[in-house]
């Protein structure tokens, strides 16, 4: 089979590989028809993930069909379509009772294309796969429920139910990106008052208002401080959902909340950020961070099944599966050519 194998920073190739295949009897393989790529991918090829090493197939988000299953998988058979997300859960160690799957502690949270091979590949190997996999509901395109691989659950969890969104919040999203648009779609289910969008990017913004961001602020011209200011008699955002993970950006999503707001961190830090406590210590603020665990997306299914959400419009770009040098260089220059999500299809 094929897939796109990493060889150290900046080199990666879709080249030839052994067939994936059962390793442990909680195992499925799937043969992959619909994959993605995340921009984490893009971390992990500039060298910013060490525990990726040379060798490692990457990809942490497909839909595909499964061939075979091992011994121990009750809940899947061969031919059911299934989506493969980019948690692992061992289904039984403490933290997969309590459902935060991405902490798992009995080798699952977050492996494929990680610490085992992943989903850019023709066929891979789904460890404990009855609790790692969901059924597609029929009627729903594959490239739909694709976003439920990484996206909406990170966005929806981290962002909008740590954030704790109510109606007729003010909510503020820094950085409108994929993640921040998914936070967008996530906040609009709770009837949020206003939803402010900020970005460097004109474009991003324009995808914002596309989303259902009602302000959009680029904060290389404007202060998003005012927007929001005047949205709030100079309160500050209820809640505000931090989607970039950079130190400026989680300072301003720290400085836009008011008194007793929310902030909600999503984005992947790489350099320490300060947390200006001499100022926020008397301001009543929650700060919460997180990696997704994925204990929504059956809810998310429900609701993209039922057309409550949308994910059509992150769909950019696409291309065939052995298309990956393509899809890759669309993807990394986001800013020339709009690229949300690319989408590879057998
Ligand atoms: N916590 C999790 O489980 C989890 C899961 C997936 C992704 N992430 C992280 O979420 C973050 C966003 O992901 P993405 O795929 O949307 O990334 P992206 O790079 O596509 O989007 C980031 C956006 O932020 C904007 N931006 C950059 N600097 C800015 C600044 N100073 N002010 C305002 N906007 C700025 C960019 O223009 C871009 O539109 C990343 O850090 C990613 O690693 C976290
Ligand atoms: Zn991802
Ligand atoms: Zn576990």
């Amino acid at each position: 089979m094929r897939a796109v194998v990493y060889h150290g920073p900046g080199r990666k190739a879709w080249e030839e590989v052994p067939d994936a295949r059962i390793l442990a009897s909680t195992d499925a393989v799937v043969r992959v028809d619909t994959v993605t790529i995340c921009g984490t991918d893009l971390h992990i090829l500039k060298g910013d993930v060490p525990a990726v090493t040379d060798g490692r197939i990457l990809g942490h988000e497909a839909v595909g069909t499964v061939q075979e299953t091992g011994s121990g998988v009750t809940t899947i058979r061969p031919g059911d379509r299934v989506l493969v997300s980019c948690i692992t859960a061992c289904g039984t160690c403490r933290y997969c009772r309590q459902g935060q799957y991405g902490q798992c502690l009995g080798g699952g949270g977050w492996i494929l294309g990680h610490k085992i091979d992943g989903t850019q590949a023709e066929y891979l190997r789904v460890p404990f796969a009855d609790t790692s996999t969901y059924k597609v509901p029929d009627g729903v395109a594959d490239e739909e429920i694709l976003m439920l691989a990484d996206i909406l659950p990170t966005s929806y969890e981290v962002g909008v139910l740590n954030g704790g969104v109510r109606p007729g919040d003010v909510v503020a999203v820094v950085g409108a990106g994929p993640i921040g648009l998914s936070a967008i779609t996530g906040a609009r289910l709770f009837s949020p008052a206003h939803i402010v969008a900020i970005d460097l990017a004109d474009s991003r913004l324009e995808a914002a208002k596309h989303f259902g961001a009602d302000v959009t602020v680029n904060n290389t011209l404007h202060d998003p401080g005012e927007a929001i200011a005047s949205l709030t008699d100079g309160l500050g955002a209820d809640v505000t959902i931090e989607a970039v993970g950079v130190p400026e950006t989680f300072e301003l999503a720290v400085r836009l909340a008011r008194p007793g707001g929310h902030i909600a961190n999503i984005g992947v830090h790489g350099k320490p950020a300060t947390l200006h406590l001499e100022e926020q210590w008397i301001r009543n603020i929650t700060i919460t961070t997180g990696l997704v665990d994925t204990y929504s997306t059956p809810t998310l299914l429900r609701l993209v099944a039922s057309r409550q959400v949308d994910a059509r419009p992150f769909i950019t770009h696409r291309f065939a599966l052995d298309e990956f040098a393509e899809a890759y260089d669309v993807f990394a220059r986001a800013g020339e050519t709009g690229a949300l999500k690319v989408v590879l299809s057998r």
